[in-house]
């Protein structure tokens, strides 16, 4: 897809298709009033006559609109002035994309960036739209025999704003949109394919594929490797699985050398039966995104490289399978971790944290300014915070302030459980230094609690996406969430760099 942004109005576009919207009941926005008088009120007509009232997300697209040079005229309904909000936004743009998609149409002209909405700037919804459109378009059919017929056809976007002030910003704002829609079809991709295919090794590739389009360090460690490494809980994971573990880095330096990293951790098991602990077989298949937190890795780095950056950033990805077998690890096997530390595997389905634990120490040698991890942890969390927050918890107040604020301004948002020291005691062992589980009551904050044992050295947080890496049912496919987030996180911080 091809995007321009101009300091226009729509009145002067030539193109296929102009889209203006219209507020309920029968309000035109400024851009749609300038097309209307362009066309002696054609358009207005139209609207007073109630073809299109103005309720949100309703479209009319019309054809030979008098004087106007474009060949068609898309009208979109944005609901109540009073009631518009980013939401509303977002749902109208989706629905613009999707009609346009539906018509044939290759090029259009936008005018809802100029929209007011509280709080937020031209720069944001500039971003917003260009991710839209690129996800309007994403599709996966690379394993169907035949590509499906639904074959899309918008090529360019034309953002027009009227404001020549907001031109600079608008244009970061477009490049951004576009890098972080990338990086979010490359973690769509990964999740999505099959887990016979989207291997450790498969992840592995795709990493050195990234170091080679952007000049990037790719690492892997084999299993002889984290054996010398005393990888000792990653290992045990590893064991009932025929697929080799890996464990990724990346380093990205878009910043001087000295400057310390952020290190991206992300849970990459690319399928957990849950072991010997097997899990029942309903929608068991969808245990092929458990490696959504490093498919998110991933597409965060190739987000910032596409954008050249200024931070340095690390990411590091313990990939592996969780499968039963014969020289699997067992409930009561004891196991230790890179730190040190023993750990009593009473259920081998808690097995993300295991594999965490020896990449959180693992990420030591590379001297983190912060650390994040992102897993598809616990179930719990998808209950206590349904599909729609990711779950947070972090040592350190502001870090999490920060994680925050940039979910809030990537529309990708999150919400913090405590992380206190009365719920470590859950995870006492009698025969060793922890256990890999705290029982049912706050699963997911005694699954942090356990990761907090390996962060003690650096300032850490942790992003649980198990609501919201993917969708099921109907829908069933991968968000590429939270790469939204993480590239706003990193954004904001090479921008209070630079300040
Ligand atoms: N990958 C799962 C978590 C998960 C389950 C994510 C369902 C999304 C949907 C994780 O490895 C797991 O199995 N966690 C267990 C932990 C329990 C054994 C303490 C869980 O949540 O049931
Ligand atoms: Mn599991
Ligand atoms: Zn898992």
């Amino acid at each position: 897809m091809e995007f321009g942004i101009k300091v226009t109005s729509p009145d002067k576009q030539r193109g296929s298709c102009i889209v203006v919207g219209v507020f309920e009941p029968k309000k035109m926005t400024a851009a749609a009033k300038e097309l209307d008088n362009l066309s002696g009120g054609y358009i207005k007509d139209i609207v007073s006559q109630g073809d299109l009232e103005g309720r949100a997300n309703t479209t009319l697209l019309l054809h030979k609109v008098p004087n106007v040079q474009s060949k068609r005229v898309l009208l979109i309904g944005l609901g109540k002035e009073e009631e518009f909000k980013d939401s509303v936004f977002v749902s109208t743009v989706q629905t613009v994309f999707r009609t346009l998609h539906s018509t044939g149409i290759a090029d259009c002209a936008l005018f809802l960036a100029d929209l007011p909405l509280e709080n937020r700037d031209i720069a944001w919804k500039v971003t917003q739209i260009a991710k839209l459109a690129v996800e309007s378009n994403y599709r996966f059919d690379q394993l169907k025999s035949k590509p499906e017929d639904n074959k899309k056809s918008l090529r360019k976007i034309t953002i027009g704003i009227s404001n020549s002030q907001d031109l600079t910003t608008g244009e970061t704002a477009l490049s951004q949109g576009a890098a972080i829609a990338h990086g979010m079809s490359l973690t769509k991709d990964l999740g999505n394919l099959a887990p016979n295919i989207c291997t450790p090794s498969y992840l592995a590739e795709e990493a050195k594929e990234l170091a080679k389009t952007y000049k990037l360090k790719a690492t892997i460690l084999d299993k002889k490797e984290m054996e010398k490494q005393k990888m000792g809980a990653l290992l045990a994971v590893a064991r009932g699985s025929h697929q080799p573990p890996k464990l990724i880095a990346l380093e990205y330096q878009g910043a001087g050398k000295k400057d310390k990293p952020v290190v991206l951790v992300g849970k990459g098991v690319t399928f957990d039966t849950g072991g010997i602990s097997l899990k029942p077989a309903a929608e068991m298949d969808e245990m092929k995104f458990d490696m959504s937190g490093a498919a998110s890795v991933l597409g965060t780095i190739k987000a910032i490289a596409e954008m050249n950056l200024p931070v340095n950033v690390v990411g590091i990805i313990p990939a592996t399978e969780n499968m039963p077998g014969g020289s699997a690890t067992k409930p009561g096997d004891v196991v230790t971790s890179m730190s040190g530390q023993t750990i009593e595997v009473l259920n081998t389905d808690a097995e993300g944290r295991l594999i965490l634990c020896d990449a959180l120490t693992y990420a030591e040698r590379y001297d983190p300014e912060i650390v994040i991890d992102i897993a598809t942890l616990t179930g719990a969390c998808v209950i206590a915070l349904g599909n729609i927050a990711t779950g947070l918890m972090s040592n350190d107040d502001a870090l999490a302030q920060e994680v925050i604020k940039a979910g809030e301004q990537a529309a990708d948002r999150v919400w913090q459980l405590p992380l206190w020291d009365d719920y470590q005691e859950l995870l006492k062992s009698n025969f060793a230094d922890m256990a890999n589980i705290g029982g049912r009551a706050g699963g997911t904050i005694t699954a942090a609690c356990f990761l907090s044992r390996f962060t003690k050295k650096f300032r850490w947080a942790h992003l649980d996406i198990a609501g919201t890496a993917w969708k099921s049912g109907k829908e069933k496919g991968s968000t590429g969430r939270p790469v939204p987030l993480l590239t706003q996180f990193l954004i904001n911080r090479a921008a209070a760099a630079k300040a």
